[in-house]
């Protein structure tokens, strides 16, 4: 099935849009690909509410495909050529002839090692999106069709075009879906530890490539199929234990995927082994339920309660932060907005 087959030929008008869509943070992680851009397992995340991007869109007909994205106002070669090979990607007729002049933000600074390709990629689906539906002159699964877009730009792009709770791999590989939790699941923080804002030494679609020939690769998928099921039944019934469970043992999974790669590799600074031990030392302490993941980078998303976060925040100020450069605090957001 291919989503954007109804849209092969259509002829390109001007067209301006804007779209903010959020980061999102894996509670179970997408890590190995198969076919095109399609997970080796399933996956689910958290849509953040004050990490995003804010993109707009001028589309204009031309005689060639031309992309110039500016990311906070300045030229940016490298995104540019980015996204015109995904346009080219699509295989569609008509994107070479527009003209796509691109401008985007984002809300979290430069240089903090958070990846923004979920929330930039997931932003310029949806403006894609819309100008498809612009051009056709219809309604239709419109969340749909940007979020398998935004899937074939970035894969974890593809869970962010939703808020609250969304997953990806179980109803369909081509498209992520929003998941139903429990109340006071939605109260979950999100406060994000960067310990490193050094660009990542192997990029993440290196890292999937990895797991194509990888000696625990069947293993992991099968742990991330039994850690998907559980953790969704812990956010279902509001199992807190549960969910910190499977949420720190994804994390360090992940990075053993790393290290026991092909080629090994690790993502991981003294810093995070460090900040992982004080947050089990303060969790046996304390019994509060604060839990922490990675994502394939140093830093640490910190998930705990809203109930609890006075006392949470006060162990973070107080202990944790003077081992990060900066503190970041984010919670769970309702999903992308036209604006
Ligand atoms: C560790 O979505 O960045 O964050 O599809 O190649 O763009 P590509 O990979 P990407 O991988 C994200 C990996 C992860 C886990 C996750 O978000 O599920």
């Amino acid at each position: 099935m291919n989503l954007v087959s109804s849209f092969k030929s259509l002829t390109p008008k001007p067209f301006v849009t804007r779209w903010r869509s959020p980061s999102n943070i894996a509670f179970v992680k997408y890590w190995g690909k198969k076919g095109h851009q399609l997970p080796a397992n399933p996956s689910l995340s958290m849509t953040l509410k004050e990490c995003y991007s804010e993109t707009e869109v001028l589309f204009s007909p031309s005689d060639s495909l031309k992309v110039e994205l500016f990311l906070e106002g300045k030229f940016e070669k490298k995104f540019s050529d980015k996204i015109e090979n995904y346009l080219r990607s699509l295989n569609l007729s008509w994107p070479s002839q527009v003209h796509y002049k691109i401008e985007t933000r984002n809300t979290f600074p430069h240089g903090t090692g958070i990846a923004s390709s979920a929330s930039g990629l997931s932003a310029f689906a949806l403006c894609l999106t819309d100008y498809f539906y612009f051009l056709k002159g219809e309604e239709g699964n419109f969340f749909e069709t940007a979020s398998f877009l935004a899937r074939l730009a970035s894969g974890s792009a593809c869970r962010s075009i939703y808020g609250g709770f969304t997953s990806w791999g179980e109803e369909s590989d081509l498209y992520a879906s929003p998941l139903h939790v429990h109340p006071d699941v939605l109260k979950l923080r999100n406060t994000i530890l960067v310990v490193s804002s050094e660009e990542k030494a192997v990029p993440s679609t290196l890292g999937h490539g990895h797991m194509k020939e990888h000696v625990y690769a069947s293993a992991r998928f099968d742990q991330a199929k039994v850690h998907f099921q559980k953790m969704k039944s812990a956010l279902r019934s509001g199992d807190l234990e549960m969910m910190g469970g499977i949420l720190e043992s994804e994390a360090l999974s992940l990075h053993a995927m790393m290290l026991t790669a092909p080629k090994p590799y690790s993502l991981m600074k003294p810093q995070t082994l460090k900040a992982i031990n004080m947050i089990w030392n303060f969790r046996d302490e304390t019994k509060l339920p604060i839990y922490f993941t990675l994502d394939a980078g140093p830093n640490l998303h910190l998930i705990y309660p809203e109930v609890h976060q006075e006392k949470i925040k006060t162990f973070i100020t107080h202990e944790l932060s003077f081992i990060a450069q900066k503190v970041i605090d984010d919670e769970r957001g309702d999903g992308p907005v036209k604006c």
